[in-house]
């Protein structure tokens, strides 16, 4: 949620902050901005929309020679968006930039309007750069009235700040929302992850929450509540290429068909021939554990519903499932023989990394499975497995889910193992089938074909429901996720006997209903629920292996003896069918409107 950079040395920083901010907009594209101090001249430039407007509007400026820069492209959480709500934020003589939510913003912002500030935009952020100034203006110095400011804030920040007060000096502070400083000899960049500065910076250092200070000079000086501390930074490693789109369309296109690909590094060194191998969970990890309990959002919650099923029918093992923003304000009973399992794609989700704060409080262990290494929710958690899944750059999520499901495919049968609860020749036949995936996962020609001819039939009409049983359910969820992330069309999963109980008073011809209907879970079962929308003249688009004679449309998969491998397969085909029916729509696939790759706020 907004994306954060900032440079200081003698390169031409409008390109550098221009070029980082290009590889954070997927994090939100209301608006972006960029202020400069060269010399005494403090420069800024705002736009609203995508960062082509931003280009446009700065393309006659130069900014060569030793300066200071910050840079933020916006996805609006407290006013619109609007030129005036844009970041960097203009005090008298200094600017700020902000990711996160000031939750106290309203207080402060009272006491400065008593003390006759005058706010320009609707943002919370705008109080941070006013109070920086109320402070140096009594008469303390830079980075003593930065430190006083950031004392103030309450909520999640990550934030930088330039002064005409200090010409060669960037402040920074960090609580709750990410933010990481990349070194390049004496140049330092700031950015909300390593992707900006590949190919720029060759060490990085992760600030913690609570963490703030200055740079000057090439050098950092950080801070934290017992004073300056040393800190070591690593090398930063990353492949950048594999963030490019490679010839496909959109980056959502690109990640499904890597998919297949992915599928094998998520399995890599863990599925074994007779058995899983997880070496990042110590021996007895397991051990005093009765239940697991999964906190996620959106599409990685759906992946924990999945797993929901599989923990308990492998391994027997209790698993409840909750949404992260839900678990957060209910006062959950939480007891210590509970694993607690986080999911999270970006590893940055607000009420994700909030619900793990709040389990750890109360003493239980804590596991992880996320794609970014170092992000918050894996440096929070006790242990993560990786879903090695690569940079997902399309918003709505598509190898996330799919590499997320597999490791969670794979920890039930860990559990199983280790608790003895799987028969052996059950783990065999699970890890057959878990081998079997990568070729469910490969997208062929005939069949993005298929889907592509299928989907004009599907631009209009009143709604779609997905409908599925067991694990379908899960896949059905999110295969209306997807479609109504991208289309703008309104789609609804469903538990498939549930729709005689209400939501079946909606068929009609203009009513569309996409089946799953795998072979080998519950087939005759949803068949007949088909049947029953069909008879109230539902349009039908059924997946299945089988052919269904009273579906309108037809799409088939394979013939497999297993019902993970038939998931992997339908999840793909509702993937295609989302991405080609918002293509046809004219849409945004890689940014659909008012979504965010990382929601860090709550
Ligand atoms: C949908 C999508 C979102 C995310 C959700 C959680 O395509 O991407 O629903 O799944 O915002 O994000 P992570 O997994 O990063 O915690």
């Amino acid at each position: 949620m907004c994306g954060i950079v900032g440079y200081i040395g003698p390169k031409e920083k409008k390109e550098i902050l221009l070029d980082g901010l290009q590889e954070l907009e997927y994090r939100g594209y209301d608006s972006a901005g960029i202020a400069i101090i060269q010399g005494e001249k403090l420069n800024s430039f705002k736009a609203v929309g995508k960062l082509k407007n931003l280009r446009e509007k700065t393309k006659d400026y130069t900014s060569k020679g030793f300066g200071i820069s910050i840079g933020h492209t916006r996805w609006a959480t407290h006013g619109k968006p609007t030129e005036l709500n844009a970041h960097p934020h203009l005090g008298a003589y200094s600017y700020v930039v902000h990711n996160g939510i000031i939750e106290n913003y309203q207080e402060l912002k009272k006491e400065l309007q008593q003390e006759g500030v005058t706010f320009l935009s609707q943002t919370d952020t705008e109080t941070i750069v006013h109070l920086f100034e109320k402070y140096h203006n009594e008469g303390f110095e830079p980075f003593e009235a930065f430190k006083k400011t950031v004392n103030r804030l309450e909520g999640a920040y990550a934030t930088l700040l330039i002064t005409e007060a200090a010409p060669d000096t960037i402040f920074f502070a960090k609580n709750g929302s990410p933010m990481l400083i990349g070194f390049d000899g004496e140049e330092v960049y700031f950015a909300s992850s390593d992707t900006p500065i590949i190919g720029k910076a060759n060490e990085v250092y992760y600030l913690e929450d609570g963490e703030y200070g200055y740079v000057q000079n090439g050098k950092v000086h950080l801070f934290d509540s017992h004073g300056e501390k040393v800190f070591h930074t690593q090398p930063l490693i990353a492949d950048k290429a594999m963030a490019q789109k490679e010839g496909y369309r959109f980056f959502m296109e690109k990640e499904i068909y890597e998919q297949s690909r992915v599928m094998g590094e998520t399995m890599m060194g863990r599925v074994l021939e007779e058995e899983i191998v997880l070496d990042e969970l110590d021996a007895d990890f397991f051990k005093g554990i009765n239940t697991i309990k999964i906190c996620a959002c959106g599409t990685s919650y759906h992946s924990a519903l999945t797993a929901a099923y599989l923990f308990e029918r492998l391994a027997k093992i209790r698993c409840d499932v909750e949404i992260a923003s839900e678990f957060r304000y209910k006062e959950p009973l939480l007891t210590k023989d509970t694993l607690f399992v986080t999911i999270s794609q970006s590893g940055e989700t607000a009420d994700t990394l909030e619900a793990l704060k709040m389990a750890k409080r109360a003493g239980l262990k804590s596991l992880s499975i996320c794609n970014v290494d170092n992000s918050s929710i894996v440096r929070e958690s006790d242990t993560a497995i990786l879903t090695r899944a690569g940079i997902e750059k399309g918003v709505a999520s598509t190898k996330a889910f799919a590499t997320q499901t597999m490791v969670l495919w794979m920890l039930a049968l860990y559990v199983g193992q280790v608790k003895q609860t799987l028969p052996k020749e059950v783990l065999k036949a699970e890890i057959d089938a878990m081998l079997h995936t990568p070729k469910a996962l490969v997208v062929t020609d005939e069949l993005h074909a298929r889907l592509h001819r299928l989907s004009k039939r599907y631009l209009h009409g009143h709604g779609f429901f997905f409908i599925g049983r067991d694990i379908f359910y899960p896949l059905a969820l999110e295969g209306a996720l997807k479609l109504k992330e991208i289309s703008y069309l309104h789609a609804e999963g469903y538990p498939a006997g549930e729709m005689k109980h209400g939501p079946i008073a909606l068929a009609d011809a203009e009513l569309f209903t996409i089946a799953l209907m795998p072979k080998t879970m519950h087939y005759d079962k949803i068949k007949s629920n088909v049947e029953e929308l069909s008879a109230r003249d539902a349009t039908i688009c059924a997946i299945s292996p089988l052919p269904f004679e009273l579906a309108d449309d037809f799409v088939q998969t394979h013939y497999s003896s297993h019902p993970m491998v038939e998931f992997f397969e339908m999840m793909v085909v509702t993937q295609l069918l989302a991405l080609e029916i918002s293509v046809r729509l004219g849409n945004d696939v890689d940014m659909p409107r008012n979504l965010a790759k990382s929601v860090t706020v709550e």
